[in-house]
C-alpha cells in the first residue's frame, strides 16, 4: 500500500472454521484453513489499521503487527468479537462458522450402542448478523461461499443482514476452502467489481483496497 490509507483505525477480522463439540472427543465443523482471512489480516495490517484477528482452530501463524486471539467454537467466536467490536472500525467476516452446534452435547463420550444416531442439532449465534444490526456505525464485510448462483445468493446476504459489503467465493474447482488460490466477486448496495483468481494473498490485498475506497466513500473525512 502506498500509505497507511487505515493508520488509526481498527480492523477486526474472524478466520478459519468454528468446531461445535458433540461430546468430550467428537466435533462438527468444515474444512476452513484460514488461509483468506489470516491473508485478509495481513492486508489490513500492511494498511496501517490496528488488527485483532479471531480465529477458529488452524495451523498458521500470526501475521506481523496483527493481534490473535484463538477461539474454537461459534460461542467462543462471538464473545471474542463482543469484547473488541465497540472500538472497530471494519468487521471483516471471514471465518466460516459452524451453522448448527449440537443442541445437547453429551458430557460424557456417546457410546456406538445402535446401528443409525440422529443428531439434534441448532442454530449457532450469527456472529455477522448481530453485529451488523446493533453496530450499524461499523463497516461491515460478509463472505459468502456458494456452490451455485453466487450473485442471487451473495446479495440476498448483503441485504438480509444490511451489510456494506459482501465478497462472494465460487466454491470448488480447486478455489475456496483449504487451497492457495481464490477469486471473489464483491457486492456492494450499488456496485460489484471481479477480483480475478490469485493466490490468497494477493487477493487479499486486492479486497483491502476496494473495502478501503467503499469505507471512505462512506467516512469521506
Ligand atoms: O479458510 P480458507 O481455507 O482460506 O477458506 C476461505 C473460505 C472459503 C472459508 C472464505 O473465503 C469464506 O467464504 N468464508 C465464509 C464461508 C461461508 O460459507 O460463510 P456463510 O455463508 O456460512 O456465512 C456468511 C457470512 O456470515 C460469513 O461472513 C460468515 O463469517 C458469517 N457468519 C456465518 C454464520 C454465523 N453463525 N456467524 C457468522 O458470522
Amino acid at each position: 500500500f502506498k500509505s497507511a490509507v487505515l493508520a488509526g483505525r481498527h480492523v477486526v477480522v474472524t478466520a478459519g472454521p468454528t468446531r461445535e463439540a458433540l461430546d468430550p472427543v467428537r466435533y462438527l465443523s468444515n474444512h476452513s484453513s484460514g488461509r483468506m482471512g489470516f491473508a485478509v489480516a495481513r492486508a489490513a495490517a500492511e494498511a496501517g489499521a490496528c488488527v485483532t484477528l479471531i480465529s477458529g482452530p488452524v495451523t498458521l501463524s500470526t501475521p506481523a503487527g496483527v493481534e490473535r486471539v484463538d477461539v474454537t467454537s461459534a460461542a467462543d467466536m462471538e464473545a471474542a468479537v463482543n469484547r473488541v467490536i465497540d472500538d472497530a472500525d471494519i468487521f471483516i467476516a471471514t471465518a466460516a462458522v459452524a451453522d448448527y452446534r449440537s443442541a445437547q452435547p453429551a458430557a460424557q463420550k456417546m457410546k456406538k450402542s445402535t446401528d443409525g444416531l440422529i443428531l439434534s442439532l441448532e442454530k449457532t449465534p450469527d456472529i455477522l448478523g448481530q453485529v451488523a444490526e446493533r453496530r450499524p456505525d461499523v463497516f461491515t464485510v460478509g463472505f459468502a461461499a456458494e456452490t451455485e448462483q453466487l450473485e442471487t445468493y451473495a446479495r440476498a446476504k448483503l441485504t438480509r443482514k444490511r451489510l456494506d459489503l459482501v465478497a462472494a467465493n465460487q466454491v470448488g474447482d480447486g478455489l475456496g476452502f483449504g487451497v492457495e488460490d481464490n477469486a471473489l466477486s464483491v457486492y456492494w448496495a450499488d456496485g460489484s467489481r471481479e477480483l480475478e483468481r490469485a493466490p490468497k494473498e494477493q487477493l487479499a490485498r486486492a479486497l483491502i483496497t476496494l473495502i478501503v475506497e467503499r469505507f471512505y466513500a462512506q467516512h469521506p473525512d
